[in-house]
C-alpha cells in the first residue's frame, strides 16, 4: 500500500494555521525523508505564495511524487501544471447536496465537467488523480458513473473522499468493494475525515477491502475533526495488518513533532503512536509487566515509531516502579528505602505534583537524614 500525504494542503486548511513557504518546504523535506509516496504540496491556484511553495517542493523533493489540488476547470489545472508537479489532483463534488447548493450543476453537467477537465489535465502531460468530493454521501450508481467517466477520460488514479466523515468501517468496506467491482482497475485512494472519530478505522477498512492508497495528514491535522492520521494508519497497517509500506517508521515521532511545532499546535499526551503517553506507564501492575516484558502492555515497541518508553512515578505507582527508578539514578533500592519513597511519591502525587528526578532524589535525601545515622567515630 501507499501513502498520499496531504498535510500541506488539507492539513493546512486547519483554522488558524498558515505556513510560510519555507515552513512548507521544511515539512515536505521531512515527509520525503519519511518516504511517503505522494506529497500534496498545496493548491497552486489559491495564491502566488501557494504556487511558489508548490513549485519549490516539486523542485526539491527527491523521492515522493508531488501533487497539487485543482478544481475541475482549466485555470486551476494550468496553475497546478505550471508549478511543475508530477500529479494534478482534480476534484469535483458528486453528492446531490453539493451539486445543488454549492456547484449549482446537474448530474449531466458534472459528468461533462469531469470528462473535459480530466482530458485537459492529461493533455498537459501529467499524472491525473480524480476525486469525487463527498463520495460517501453520493448516489452510488452516479458515483460509479463519475469515476468511470474520469477513468475513460484518462484519470490514472481515483480517490474516494469521506468529506464530512460520515462513513463507518463497514460502509467504507462496502463502498470500496462496490466501486472495485464496477470500475476499470486503477489505483484507488481513500481520504477520510474524522468528524466522528473514525477516520483511521475507515481508512483501515478501505485498505482491507482493496483500496491501495491512504490519504492522510501528520497528526491527523485538518479542518474540523481533521483527517486520518498518518502515524496511526502507518502503525495499524504495518503492525496490525502486516502491510508492506515504504514508510520509515522510526521517523514518525520526529516528523509528528516537527509538524506540530510549525503548525503551532500542541499534541495531546494521549495521542496514539506519537503522544508522550503512548508508551508511558504509571500503575504498579503495568510497570511490573512492562519491566519483565514490554509486550505485556505495549502493542509495538516505542523505538519502532521513534517514540520513547516512560515509567512515570505517581499515585498509582508500586514497589517495582520505585525500585526501577532508584536504580536509574544509581541508588541501591533497599526494602526500607523503597517503602519510604513509595509512600512519599503517593502523597506528593496526590497533590497533583509531578514526581521528577529531582523530587525523587529529595525523598532519598530525606530517608537518609531520618533513618541513616552515621556511626559515631571513637575519640
Ligand atoms: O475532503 C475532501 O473531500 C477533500 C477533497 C478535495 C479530496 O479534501
Ligand atoms: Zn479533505
Amino acid at each position: 500500500m501507499k501513502f498520499f500525504d496531504t498535510t500541506l494542503r488539507d492539513g493546512e486548511q486547519m483554522p488558524g494555521v498558515s505556513l510560510t513557504v519555507e515552513e512548507k518546504v521544511q515539512i515536505a523535506m521531512a515527509l520525503d525523508e519519511l518516504r511517503v509516496d505522494y506529497i500534496e504540496a498545496g493548491f497552486a491556484a489559491v495564491s502566488r505564495e501557494e504556487a511558489e511553495a508548490v513549485s519549490k517542493i516539486a523542485r526539491d523533493v527527491a523521492y515522493a511524487e508531488v501533487a497539487s489540488l485543482a478544481r475541475a476547470h482549466k485555470p486551476d489545472i494550468d496553475a497546478a501544471v505550471d508549478s511543475g508537479v508530477d500529479v494534478v489532483h482534480v476534484f469535483i463534488a458528486t453528492s446531490d447536496i453539493h451539486m445543488k447548493y454549492k456547484l449549482r450543476m446537474t448530474r449531466e453537467e458534472v459528468l461533462g465537467r469531469i470528462a473535459e477537465s480530466v482530458e485537459y489535465a492529461k493533455s498537459r502531460g501529467v499524472k491525473v488523480l480524480f476525486s469525487a468530493e463527498d463520495a460517501t454521501r453520493s448516489d452510488l450508481e452516479f458515483l460509479a458513473e463519475a469515476f468511470r467517466t474520469a477513468i475513460e477520460a484518462g484519470a490514472d488514479e481515483i480517490n474516494v473522499p469521506d468529506t464530512v466523515g460520515v462513513a463507518t468501517p463497514s460502509r467504507m468496506k462496502y463502498l470500496v468493494e462496490y466501486l472495485k467491482a464496477r470500475l476499470p482497475p486503477v489505483p484507488m485512494h481513500v481520504h477520510c475525515h474524522d468528524d466522528f472519530g473514525m477516520a483511521v478505522a475507515n481508512t483501515i477498512a478501505a485498505l482491507e477491502a482493496g483500496a491501495e492508497v491512504a490519504q492522510v495528514t501528520v497528526n491527523g491535522f485538518g479542518e474540523r475533526g481533521g483527517n486520518a492520521a498518518l502515524e496511526e494508519v502507518a502503525a495499524a497497517a504495518r503492525f496490525l495488518l502486516g502491510f508492506r509500506t515504504g514508510i520509515r517508521m522510526e521517523r514518525l515521532y520526529e516528523t509528528s513533532r516537527l509538524v506540530a511545532k510549525l503548525f503551532g499546535i500542541q499534541l495531546q499526551p494521549n495521542k496514539a503512536v506519537v503522544g508522550d503517553n503512548a508508551f508511558s506507564h504509571e500503575s504498579g501492575i503495568h510497570v511490573h509487566g512492562v519491566l519483565n516484558n514490554p509486550f505485556t502492555y505495549e502493542p509495538m515497541t516505542p523505538e519502532a515509531v521513534g517514540n520513547k518508553r516512560r515509567i512515570v512515578l505517581g499515585k498509582h505507582s508500586g514497589r517495582h516502579s520505585i525500585e526501577w527508578a532508584l536504580k536509574q539514578i544509581g541508588i541501591e533500592p533497599s526494602p526500607e528505602l523503597v517503602d519510604y519513597v513509595l509512600r512519599r511519591v503517593k502523597d506528593y502525587a496526590a497533590r497533583k505534583r509531578p514526581v521528577d528526578e529531582a523530587v525523587l532524589k529529595s525523598f532519598v535525601d530525606e530517608f537518609q537524614a531520618l533513618f541513616v545515622r552515621e556511626i559515631p567515630r571513637p575519640r
